[in-house]
C-alpha cells in the first residue's frame, strides 16, 4: 500500500533530515577538530595584493595581505616567500605584529637571518657541504662554517617565486611556485615546489608544501618564522613558555650536526614536556646548550615519521597570546634566537636582540642524507613530497 504523504509528515520528514544532517557534521567536526583544519564556509575576504619592493634588476615584488573573519591578517612576500608581518589578537582583542621582518625589501635583500622565510632545498645543515646519492658525491656551499645551511649562497628564501591568490573554502590563500633547476646551489634534479599558505577564519596558518624531481635528489623545506608573541618585538622572548612533544632530542657537535645519538629529555633543560618558560633553564651549565649558545637543535616528534597532528605549543602568559604547531614532519628544529645581535632595526622601534625570537621549525633531521639511521630525505622522479605544518593561533 502507497504511503499518503500528507503536509505535516513532509514537514517531520525534513526536520529530521535537518536534525541528521546537522548531527552529522558536528560529530564529524568534534572528531578531526583535534588533528585537522575544520573546513570554513567559503568567505570572500578580499586578499590584497601590492608591490612589497623591487629587486635590483628591476622586478617587482609583489605582497600578498591574507585576511579573515576574526581579523587576523598575514603579509606573504614573493620574494623568498617570506611572511613579513602576522597579526594575533591578545586575550583583550589587541591584535598586534608577532613575527620578526621588516618594514621594507632593502633590509631583507641585504641580509639577515632567514626572518619568516621559506627555506630549501634542505632546511637545517648538512655537514662538510657533501652528501652521496646513488655512489656519487654532491658538494653544496659551505655557509655556516663548515656546513652548508638552509639551501646554500642562495636558497629558496633569497628566490624569486610566483605567487597567485584566491579565495577558497577553507580560507584566503597564497600559492607560491618556484622551479630549481637541476645543479642549482649543488644539488641534483630539477625540482618544482609548490607552498600554499592559507588563511582558516579559526586562525590557523595552514602552510602545505609539494615538490617533484626529474632525478633523485634530497629535500627539506621548512618555513623560518620568528616568533614573538608579546608584539613587542625588540624583546626577549624568555617569558614564553614552550610545549614539545618530544622524550628525545638530537645531540649536535660543534657545528651543530647531530651525533646521530637520540638523547632522552628527560632531566635535562631539553625536557618541554610539560610546558615550561624559555628562559628556565636556558642558562644552565650543559654542554649542548653551551654548543647551541642556547636553544638550537632538533627534538624527535613523539608521533613518529606519520600523521598530521599538534606537537608544540607556545604561550605568552601577558598577553594570554597561545600559538599550536601541527605537522606531519618528524622533527621540530627549536631556535631561540641565540645568533641575533642587535644590529638589525626591528618592526616599530628597536633592534632584534639576541633572543628577540624564536623559531619553531618542522622538519626532517638536520644532516640526514649522511645518516642512514634517520628517516629519509631521498626524492625519486615520479614521487611526490608532501609537507604540511600548521600554526594555529588563540589566546588564553
Ligand atoms: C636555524 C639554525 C640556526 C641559525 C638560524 C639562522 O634555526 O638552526 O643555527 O642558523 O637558522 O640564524
Amino acid at each position: 500500500m502507497m504511503m499518503r504523504i500528507t503536509k505535516p509528515s513532509i514537514f517531520y520528514a525534513v526536520l529530521l533530515l535537518v536534525f541528521i544532517v546537522t548531527g552529522c557534521k558536528q560529530s564529524k567536526k568534534e572528531s578531526q577538530s583535534e588533528m585537522e583544519t575544520v573546513k570554513t564556509e567559503s568567505k570572500q575576504n578580499p586578499i590584497e595584493e601590492t608591490i612589497f619592493g623591487e629587486m635590483p634588476d628591476g622586478t617587482k615584488v609583489k605582497k600578498f595581505t591574507l585576511k579573515n573573519e576574526a581579523g587576523m591578517e598575514v603579509d606573504v612576500i614573493t620574494y623568498g616567500g617570506i611572511i613579513t608581518r602576522w597579526t594575533a589578537p591578545d586575550k583583550n582583542g589587541l591584535y598586534e605584529d608577532v613575527v620578526l621582518g621588516f618594514e621594507s625589501l632593502e633590509p631583507y635583500l641585504d641580509g639577515n637571518p632567514y626572518f619568516g622565510a621559506l627555506i630549501g632545498r634542505y632546511g637545517n645543515r648538512i655537514a662538510n657541504g657533501e652528501f652521496a646519492l646513488e655512489g656519487k658525491t654532491y658538494t653544496l656551499a659551505k655557509n655556516d662554517g663548515d656546513n652548508h645551511l638552509h639551501g646554500g649562497e642562495k636558497g629558496f628564501d633569497k628566490v624569486l617565486w610566483n605567487g597567485v591568490a584566491k579565495n577558497t573554502e577553507e580560507g584566503a590563500v597564497v600559492e607560491l611556485t618556484y622551479t630549481s633547476q637541476n645543479g642549482e646551489e649543488g644539488y641534483p634534479g630539477k625540482l618544482d615546489v609548490k607552498v600554499t599558505y592559507t588563511l582558516t577564519d579559526n586562525n590557523e596558518l595552514d602552510i602545505q608544501y609539494e615538490a617533484v624531481t626529474d632525478k633523485p635528489t634530497v629535500v627539506n623545506l621548512t618555513q623560518h618564522s620568528y616568533f614573538n608573541l608579546s608584539g613587542q618585538l625588540s624583546e626577549q622572548i624568555l617569558d614564553h613558555e614552550i610545549y614539545l612533544n618530544a622524550d628525545t632530542y638530537l645531540p649536535v657537535d660543534g657545528g651543530l650536526i647531530p651525533t646521530g645519538e637520540l638523547r632522552p629529555v628527560a632531566s635535562t633543560p631539553f625536557d618541554f614536556k610539560e610546558s615550561k618558560l624559555i628562559g628556565k633553564e636556558i642558562e644552565a651549565d650543559n654542554e649542548q646548550l653551551k654548543l647551541g649558545k642556547g636553544y638550537d637543535h632538533c627534538w624527535v616528534l613523539n608521533k613518529g615519521e606519520e600523521g598530521f597532528g599538534m606537537v608544540a605549543s607556545a604561550y605568552h602568559g601577558e598577553t594570554g597570546r597561545f600559538m599550536e604547531v601541527y605537522t606531519n614532519e618528524p622533527g621540530m628544529q627549536f631556535y631561540s634566537g641565540n645568533f641575533l645581535d642587535g644590529t638589525l632595526p626591528a618592526k616599530g622601534g628597536g633592534t632584534y636582540g639576541q633572543r628577540s625570537g624564536f623559531c619553531l621549525e618542522t622538519q626532517h633531521f638536520p644532516n640526514s642524507p649522511n645518516q642512514a639511521d634517520f628517516p629519509s630525505v631521498r626524492l625519486n622522479p615520479g614521487e611526490t613530497y608532501t609537507s604540511r605544518t600548521m600554526f594555529k593561533l588563540s589566546t588564553k
